[in-house]
């Protein structure tokens, strides 16, 4: 039995990582730290906080005697670390909320870590981190996929306070003896995503009749993983990973974001045609009158340092842990597509609060 600190884990990879686990492993405690910023949501874990061995504490991974209490009073001995800022355009217009929160937070958790499983004799203690590919920087089209010794070239704030964060874990492992692992995966996909990530944006977006925008030429590739594909990774890791390692978990789908938007455009146009309730639930979709959504969309200007393409070589975590994404891209967004067509009300209460300032400050 597991006790488990889950940081960020009102967030989407967080939320789809406590009910993963609770499913997979229901006789495990977890404790989830969340600072509920705008990418938090505390009403996506309701389910969770009907079960006894749940609990929400409301607070900053950057509050040292707070996550130190938490280690201590729910006898901690695992942290899976998703706590982060996650959003690239947003670290170019404010890069230091990205600093204080990947890389000064990732220290404190690492100092409360260390302090508090040395002091209590923890033998068996395990600091997982969530990271990105992005640390890796940006492939051309003929470059091998990114592996676990690709050096880190990161491009965006973003990337590089992910990366400072990666040696930060790695230096409390090699220097401290912390019983650490990293994961660095590829852009997820699935429910719960922030509407301000590409794919639920396209989808809300064609469902509300709103510009799809592509920055740029649309050509950029990124290597598409469904959330649970990555949850099943971590679960692999912490189970059987060797300590001080790092694994990268990729899907296997790359694809252009030119071609997404046209894939997830034409998904929605064929449910709406088949489902008449669907027309009378978004009547401002092209599809609800004869249109087809690609209509909508809008060439923006491009990203500045818009990484070209990333794509990741799972194979260590394949050979050593037996890792296999149980879905295709085609299973995965139609599960994903699904989710948003059946929660309307949680995306429509994200879009009403916060982003659409967002959204035109990233469109000048
Ligand atoms: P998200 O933005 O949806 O969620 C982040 C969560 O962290 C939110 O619940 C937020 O409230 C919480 N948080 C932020 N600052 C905090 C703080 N100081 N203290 C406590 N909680 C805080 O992010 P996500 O997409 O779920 O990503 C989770 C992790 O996975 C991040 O570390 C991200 O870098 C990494 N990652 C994400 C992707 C992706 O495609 N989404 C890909 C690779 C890696
Ligand atoms: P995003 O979901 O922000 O993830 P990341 O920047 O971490 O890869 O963006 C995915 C890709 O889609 C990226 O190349 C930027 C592009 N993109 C658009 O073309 N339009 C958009 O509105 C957004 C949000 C992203």
């Amino acid at each position: 039995m597991k006790n488990l600190l889950v940081t960020g884990g009102a967030g989407f990879i967080g939320t789809n990582f406590v009910y993963y686990w609770m499913d997979k492993y229901p006789e495990d405690h977890i404790v989830v730290l969340d600072a509920l910023t705008y990418a938090g949501n505390k009403d996506n874990l309701s389910e969770a906080e009907k079960k006894s061995k749940f609990e929400f504490i409301h607070g900053d991974i950057r509050d040292q005697p707070l996550v130190e209490s938490l280690l201590v009073n729910h006898k901690i001995d695992t942290i899976v670390h998703f706590a982060a800022e996650s959003h690239v355009d947003r670290s170019i217009h404010g890069p230091d909320k990205f600093i204080n929160t990947n890389v000064v937070g990732t220290h404190t958790l690492l100092k409360a870590a260390k302090k508090n499983w040395f002091n209590e004799k923890f033998e068996n203690h395990r600091f997982h981190h969530i990271s990105t590919d992005e640390v890796y920087g940006s492939l051309k089209s003929d470059d091998q996929p990114f592996t676990e010794t690709t050096p880190y070239a990161p491009s965006s704030p973003y990337a590089a306070s992910k990366a400072a964060s990666d040696h930060l874990v790695r230096a409390y492992h090699k220097t401290y003896g912390l019983q650490v692992t990293i994961s660095n995966c590829s852009n997820n996909y699935g429910p719960y995503q922030f509407t301000e990530k590409l794919i639920p944006l396209i989808i809300t977006n064609a469902l509300n009749g709103k510009a799809l925008p592509v920055y740029g030429d649309g050509k950029q590739i990124r290597d598409w993983l469904y959330v649970d594909d990555h949850n099943l990774g971590v679960d692999l890791i912490l189970r059987k990973g060797k300590v001080g390692e790092t694994y990268n978990i990729g899907g296997n789908n790359e694809y252009t974001n030119i071609d997404i938007v046209k894939l997830v455009s034409s998904l929605i146009h064929r449910e709406v045609l088949q489902n008449k309730e669907l027309v009378n639930k978004f009547p401002n979709c092209p599809a609800a009158h004869g249109k087809h959504p690609e209509e909508l969309i809008t060439p923006v200007k491009d990203r500045a340092g818009h990484d070209r393409r990333y794509a990741i070589n799972a194979g260590k975590i394949s050979s050593e842990l037996g890792y296999s994404p149980g879905e295709s891209f085609e299973t995965g967004i139609q599960k994903t597509l699904k989710w948003f067509l059946d929660n309307e009300t949680w995306w429509r209460k994200i879009m009403d609060e916060s982003y659409n300032d967002w959204l035109n400050l990233n469109y000048d």
